[in-house]
């Protein structure tokens, strides 16, 4: 069943009741200021970064789940209720929910008022603002009282949930008129700020969280609000919260709109204060009255709207396929840019006061989102490059704010250096920009080791060649992509990371699936090598490209798939030889993405992978599950059969599968598992899936599991990026090269064809693919042998393929 539906021209998912299973959520902020939103309006905010800059507090754990965020409360005679129906929980009369580009709207109605809540974060500025239209459908007078309400969060997560001993002292506000300023630790360290403030004149507020709920209550039933009061509370410590009151008369058939606006400010140093102990609120001014009028609001609403509108617009399809184009023209491009900019730090289900910023899940992130704005993607490898080390291994993760690799997780990660090549080919691929690989970058961040990037590059490959194991495959360190195969890490102490515990370092444990990678973007190295110049060093790449790739035919080859790893004793995994765990998904991804075996090998591989992992929401990662933990294996054991790595759908690595059916040229194979879990293909099976029917998820359940084919983790996940790819370079097959854009389709049998509208550096092409006798390229009327249209300095370029 569905919960609600697309609306492909205004480029929303509209969700028509609040009881969705799980929270369903969007995401605003595209730069410094970030909200998550769910549609019943709970969620928080945060500058930059989930962890150190948080700016409303939420709580993990809590039940009911999503109460909270933002707080608004309706007062008509008796009845209390909320335009997004939390956290007053009323039953409206009406309620939708739109989830649109960078904003959220809300329409609840009660006892003939209608409230239209319009939640967005504007381009280029720090702030939240919530535009909240109450109109009077009745033909009487309305005397309601409107509460508006956030808690803030002092600021850095961890602590905030963590040093109440601390944390009840240091709560601070200053209240200016109706504008409540958050300041907590602004006296000591801290040059920024945030507040709350609405454009209306207030009856009244309360800045002290248990002042304005009462005691044994919570925020579905505020004491002030049920008897329509404040109490014009200060707190001192404690929670510090921010709820202005006001009074709204409506008329019958009135409309009034206020606009409420959560703002951050950083300060400089110097001019922290304007007297002893209160704030400097300059900006904080500017910034309401920049969104003090309607007007402004709708300016700024317009402008977000253009803004996605361009950028979506740089690569459209029209397939026929409904579902197809709604996918790749508007989510999964949009689910990119979340990817893009969260990574995998915050949502519903990753906290934010975790990882940050991951090393191989930003490299990867970026093939989903290098299209859209090349400039922002080059600085994020040079970033992610800066928190390499000399040898080559990486940090695995960082904290955007501070760009510092994480120390607490570390290295080791054998997988992540080469995802630094493949992030770089492909940012080249698609802007020519070769200076990229002069950049000066540091290794750790260490001022002065800066080299250009292209060395890094060069030490990423060089890692994996100089860390192979007895097998001649590359070593699997604490894990590869698979974070929970963790074959030198035998833990037997609960509560202990799987990851870091590294307590058998075996020097032999080895993975199939690196071996894939390297063979895949070892060869794509060596080819910009060729590209500037370093024919020498192409060849010695290509010499261990080989090696590598006669390794894995030697003994990453099972016969009728491709094994996964070796264990520290030296035993494959992944491998009939198994009773559990026979075959994993990675191998036969990579490896014939690859191309190692050739096509026959391919064929084979991804025949054994759809009829043992296939289920109706795309392939396992593993079969059959393991039904015990062993400590040789690691986290993957540890989970029940048919959750997380042990044997869901880990969507991510579905479409790699996807782009190697695309490999041995199966277009049915590749359409098939796209659409089994393409969100919007399986939008009508919501309650069982449960997770956004708009984005990808982490996990699906497998047929192992007590809930086959309900999915957790949405948002965060390779899978936008990855099938993005797979969509748009395997199946339309429009690819963006060194020389020109690449037009290689995959089709199914029942696709006659589409038309693509890509912007390729500068050129807006206009693709027609279709099927017909007289095959070939033509462009700008012009046959062109092969399949790649040569670059051009035109504005616009038509482009047919006849296959
Ligand atoms: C999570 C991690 C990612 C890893 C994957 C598989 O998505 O963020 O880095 O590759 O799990 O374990
Ligand atoms: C990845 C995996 C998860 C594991 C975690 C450990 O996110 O998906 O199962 O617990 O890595 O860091």
């Amino acid at each position: 069943m569905r919960y609600g539906y697309f609306d492909d021209t205004a480029r929303e998912y509209v969700i028509t009741r609040p009881d969705t299973p799980l929270p369903w959520i969007n995401y605003l902020g595209n730069d410094g200021f970030f909200s998550l939103i769910s549609n019943t309006c709970g969620g928080y905010s945060f500058y930059k970064d989930a962890k150190l800059r948080r700016i409303t507090r939420f709580r993990y754990n809590n039940v009911p789940a999503d109460d909270g965020g933002r707080c608004f409360y309706v007062c008509d005679g008796d009845t209390v209720w909320s335009p997004a129906f939390l956290p007053a929980g009323t039953p409206l009369d009406s309620y939708r929910c739109r989830h649109g580009m960078g904003y959220s709207v809300f329409e609840g109605r009660k006892n003939g008022v209608s409230a239209s809540l319009t939640v967005m974060v504007p381009m280029g500025v720090n702030l939240e603002v919530q535009k909240l239209e109450l109109t009077n459908d009745t033909d009487q007078a309305k005397t309601l009282t409107v509460y508006g309400a956030v808690e803030w969060c002092l600021w850095n997560a961890v602590d905030d949930a963590t040093n109440f001993q601390r944390n009840w002292n240091i709560g601070e506000v200053e209240i200016e008129g109706g504008t409540i300023y958050h300041k907590t630790e602004y006296r000591e360290r801290r040059d920024h700020y945030a507040f709350y403030s609405v454009n209306a004149p207030v009856a009244g507020f309360d800045t002290d969280r248990d002042a304005f709920l009462g005691q044994f209550r919570s925020w579905r039933n505020p004491k002030a609000v049920e008897e329509r009061t404040s109490c014009g509370s200060i707190a001192a410590g404690w929670a510090p919260i921010a709820a202005l009151r006001l009074n709204v008369d409506l008329a019958p058939g009135q409309t009034k709109t206020l606009l409420f606006r959560l703002g951050y400010v950083e300060n400089p140093a110097d001019r922290k204060f304007d007297a002893l102990n209160v704030i400097n609120k300059d900006l904080a001014h500017r910034m309401m009255q920049d969104f003090s009028s309607e007007a402004q609001f709708d300016t700024a609403f317009d402008a977000l709207r253009a803004y996605w509108a361009g950028l979506l617009s740089r690569f459209t399809v029209h397939s026929g396929e409904e579902k197809l184009d709604r996918m790749v023209n508007i989510w999964n491009q949009y689910q990119c840019m979340v990817t893009f900019n969260m990574s995998r730090s915050a949502s519903y289900y990753e906290s934010g006061t975790g990882r940050g910023m991951g090393f191989r899940d930003s490299c990867q992130d970026l093939l989903g989102f290098v299209h859209l704005i090349p400039q922002r993607a080059r600085e994020r490898i040079i970033d992610i490059a800066s928190i390499q080390f000399a040898d080559g291994s990486t940090y695995h993760q960082y904290q955007p704010l501070t760009r510092r690799g994480n120390a607490d997780i570390g290295s080791g990660f054998n997988d992540d250096p080469l995802w630094l090549i493949a992030c770089t080919c492909a940012y080249i691929r698609e802007t020519g920009d070769f200076s990229i690989l002069d950049e000066p970058t540091p290794f750790n961040n260490e001022p002065s080791t800066e080299v250009p990037l292209l060395e890094h590059l060069r030490r990423s490959l060089n890692y994996t060649v100089t860390h192979r194991g007895p097998h001649g495959l590359p070593l699997i360190g604490r894990a590869d992509w698979n974070d929970c195969l963790n074959l030198n890490c035998f833990s037997l102490t609960p509560g202990e990371s799987f990851q870091t515990c590294s307590n058998f370092e075996s020097g032999k444990a080895e993975s199939v699936f690196i071996a894939g990678m390297f063979v895949k973007y070892g060869a794509e190295y060596a080819a910009l090598c060729d590209r500037i110049g370093l024919a020498d060093e192409a060849a010695d790449v290509r010499r261990s490209v080989q090696e590598i790739e006669n390794a894995v035919l030697s003994h990453g080859w099972d016969g009728e798939w491709f094994r996964r790893a070796y264990d520290a004793f030296e035993r494959p995994i992944g491998s009939q030889l198994n009773d559990e765990g026979r075959i994993y998904i990675e191998p036969q991804g990579f490896c014939v993405m690859a191309g190692i075996g050739g096509a026959d090998y391919g064929r084979r591989a991804l025949r054994s992978a759809v009829s043992l992992l296939g289920n109706e929401f795309g392939l396992e990662v593993l079969h059959p599950c393991y039904s015990e933990y062993h400590d040789y294996l690691g986290e993957i054991s540890s989970y029940p059969p048919g959750y997380k790595e042990n044997g869901s759908v880990f969507c991510h690595n579905n479409p790699w599968v996807i782009l190697a059916f695309c490999a041995v040229g199966d277009g049915n194979g590749a359409f098939d598992l796209y659409t089994r879990q393409a969100p919007a293909y399986i939008e009508d099976k919501s309650e069982i899936h449960r997770t956004e029917p708009y984005c990808y998820s982490q996990t699906i359940a497998g047929r192992a599991a007590r809930t086959y084919g309900e999915a957790k983790n949405s948002w965060l996940t390779g899978t936008a990026a990855w099938s993005f790819v797979a969509v748009s370079q395997g199946i339309l097959g429009i690819r963006p090269d060194y020389d020109g854009l690449v037009v290689d389709p995959c089709l199914p049998d029942h696709m006659d064809g589409f038309r693509v509208s890509r912007v390729f550096r500068g050129t807006r092409y206009d693709i027609i693919v279709r099927r017909g006798a007289q095959k070939g390229l033509v462009v700008d009327g012009r046959p062109v042998t092969g399949n790649t249209v040569p670059l051009t300095d035109a504005p616009s370029c038509s482009v047919t393929l006849t296959i």
